[in-house]
């Protein structure tokens, strides 16, 4: 995980370093530090815990200097310290590297450098990086490096600070991301887009296997033996405001009421006007490759997965295709029975998850047809999918995923009905049902969000409860689990969710006065059976929080207290409910005190496996 940042110009390269890093704190927060070339040496510092503590160091201590590096941390191989801060240095201190990623064989480098004299400070992997190029240095600090990426195993995306190269930057990737961008006179070198957005917006990906050598005159990159490459420019085109908090409390509050647009986004120019068609321009099957298609893994983590798990229940209903949802970090292990009659679908926010990314391979390995559904463009699941369709639900910086979640909803109702139509087993009427439910599903999420007051009042009374169980049957089960996993993750309250008519089987030992249960009722056909569960939870003194259809008058006799959201096509319920249990989530967790967008040991992009 981690964001690293590097600065070549003639401004001083703190304060840029610094503002980088902000941007990045999303991928990680453990610790921070920076190295600046000042009058010829090489200054690092660095502290544990969140940026702002770097912040206060550098005012008391600045360091003066137009060229620099600088990371923050999501902690893997040693715990959050000073120590184990980056930039991580050679035994002279004469450079310094910042790294993202892991070096799989640092064991094994380590052990070899230290029985060489090497000594070390720290715990991490990447300190074997500074004294590989320490012991390798030949006196050209690009040979050198080129011949210290043939030692590492693992993913890494580095950029090298040396005194003795005081006019250069050098930066490598494999695995893990790196963004080139182009300002006047100066160049940035980062981890994502928006840790440059506001000096430049021209910028180019850096690929697996190459280098980028930045000067103050030019950036030339190279394959991993030198030779030049030449790089396609592209302009970023989004708001920089988009990036920022524009007043609310939390990005995680300011992205549950982007929902509205980002879903609008997201379907609008993929739904043909008159209702009856989804068009996917960018997903280039044809009738005779849906055919082909024996079955469709769903392939994610966390959030996407959920996503992934409600798009089961739609494309299997819809498009008669068997289709299976997995963790990706089990799926590439797991040596699945895949080849080219199977359809992979991959679902990542970031697009840099690394176990689903390796799941993309693994699927591309065995010959089967990967479509990403992904909110960055130009993400590395992007560039190695088949067929890419983007969520547009701009940056997602809060670590808990909202809008993402419902945008990655859409992409599976707007892949279902595709793969339905080309199928021919959908009739224009169904599609015309669904397609016309889809598009008021903005305005009935800013219904929902219209009562967000009402919400906050309800759960006001369980913000201290300590065990919450979500229950949901069918496509209300997958949504429990994101529910659930939202609650757990930013208010650290032990929540867990299960289909409801399994709780019988084991769980309900738990179940006793002072838990609360927030039971999911949309599903028509199967709500009587829901009723019966929840009376189960009732019988034992829970507190029950139900969620159902506004027009139900049924559910109330039941439960404690009921949200009611618009009606919708039941199959497209998830993307109505589960914002009132983002909001649930939110507001519990602040009333706890917790710091939202930055939940504890957790980092927004997962490029480890
Ligand atoms: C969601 O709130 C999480 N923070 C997390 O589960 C996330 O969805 C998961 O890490 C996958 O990320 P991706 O969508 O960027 O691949």
């Amino acid at each position: 995980m981690c964001g690293i940042v590097g600065y070549i110009g003639k401004q001083e390269a703190q304060e840029i370093l610094l503002e980088g890093l902000k941007k990045l704190e999303y991928r990680g927060y453990d610790s921070a530090g920076i190295a600046v070339l000042e009058q010829g040496e090489l200054v690092v510092s660095k502290t544990v815990g969140k940026l702002a503590n770097l912040e206060a160091v550098l005012e008391q201590n600045p360091i003066k200097g137009t060229i620099g590096i600088g990371h923050t941390r999501w902690a893997t191989h040693g715990r959050p310290s000073d120590e184990n801060s980056h930039p991580h240095q050679d035994c002279k201190g004469k450079l310094a590297v910042v790294h993202n990623g892991i070096i799989e064989n640092y064991m094994q480098l380590k052990e070899w450098l230290q029985s060489e004299g090497h000594s070390f400070v720290s715990e991490t992997d990447t300190e074997v990086i500074p004294h590989l190029l320490e012991h390798f240095y030949t006196g050209d600090l690009e040979e050198t490096v080129q011949n210290v990426i043939t030692k590492l195993e693992g993913s890494f995306a580095f950029v090298v600070i040396a005194k003795d190269a005081p006019q250069k930057l050098i930066a490598a990737r494999k695995d893990s991301p790196l963004v080139v961008g182009l300002g006047e006179g100066e160049y940035f070198i980062a981890s994502d887009i928006p840790a440059i957005l506001k000096y430049t917006r021209k910028a180019y990906i850096l690929n697996d296997g190459e280098l980028a050598i930045l000067t103050p005159e030019a950036v030339r990159v190279t394959d991993s033996i030198g030779k030049a490459i030449e790089k396609e420019v592209f302009e970023v085109n989004w708001d920089a405001v988009a990036a920022e908090k524009d007043g609310y409390e939390h990005f995680m509050l300011k992205e549950i009421y982007e929902q509205p647009r980002a879903l609008r986004e997201t379907m609008s120019a993929r739904l043909s006007n008159d209702n009856k068609k989804v068009v996917l321009e960018e997903v280039k099957l044809t009738a005779a490759d849906v055919a082909k298609i024996k079955k469709i893994y769903i392939v994610a983590c966390g959030t996407a997965f959920h996503a992934g798990m409600v798009g089961k229940y739609v494309i299997e209903k819809i498009a008669k295709i068997p289709v299976e949802v997995d963790i990706a970090s089990e799926f590439r292990y797991r040596d699945p029975l895949l080849d080219d009659e199977d359809l992979v679908i991959v679902v990542s926010q970031s697009g840099e998850t690394a176990d689903t990314l390796a799941a993309l391979r693994e699927a591309k390995n065995k010959g089967a047809r990967v479509i990403a559904v992904t909110n960055v463009v130009g993400s590395s699941v992007a560039r190695e999918a088949d067929d890419v369709l983007y969520t547009w639900a701009g940056p997602e910086i809060a670590v808990a995923s909202t809008k993402a979640y419902t945008t990655q909803l859409i992409g599976m109702y707007l892949i279902g009905i595709y793969l339905a139509q080309l199928k021919e087993v959908i009739t224009e009427e169904k599609a015309q049902e669904i397609i016309t439910a889809m598009r008021q599903l903005p305005s009935k999420a800013e219904t929902v969000l219209g009562n967000i007051e009402k919400i906050k009042e309800l759960i006001q009374p369980y913000s201290k409860v300590e065990d919450v169980f979500f229950l949901g049957r069918g496509i209300d089960y997958a949504v429990a689990l994101e529910g659930s996993l939202k609650l757990k993750e930013i208010s650290y309250i032990h929540a867990e969710a299960y289909a409801a008519g399994e709780l019988k089987h084991g769980t309900l030992a738990l179940i006793e006065e002072g838990i609360l249960v927030v039971a999911l009722a949309t599903q028509m056909d199967i709500f009587d059976k829901m009723v019966s569960n929840i009376k189960e939870v009732k019988a034992r003194d829970a507190s029950v929080l139900g969620l159902t259809f506004r027009g139900n008058n049924e559910l109330i006799k039941t439960v404690d207290e009921v949200i009611y959201i618009p009606k919708t096509h039941e199959l497209l319920a998830p993307v109505l409910t589960v914002i009132p249990l983002q909001i649930l989530s939110y507001y519990i967790a602040v009333a706890r005190g917790c710091d939202v967008d930055k939940p504890r040991n957790l980092a927004k992009s997962v490029t480890v496996e």
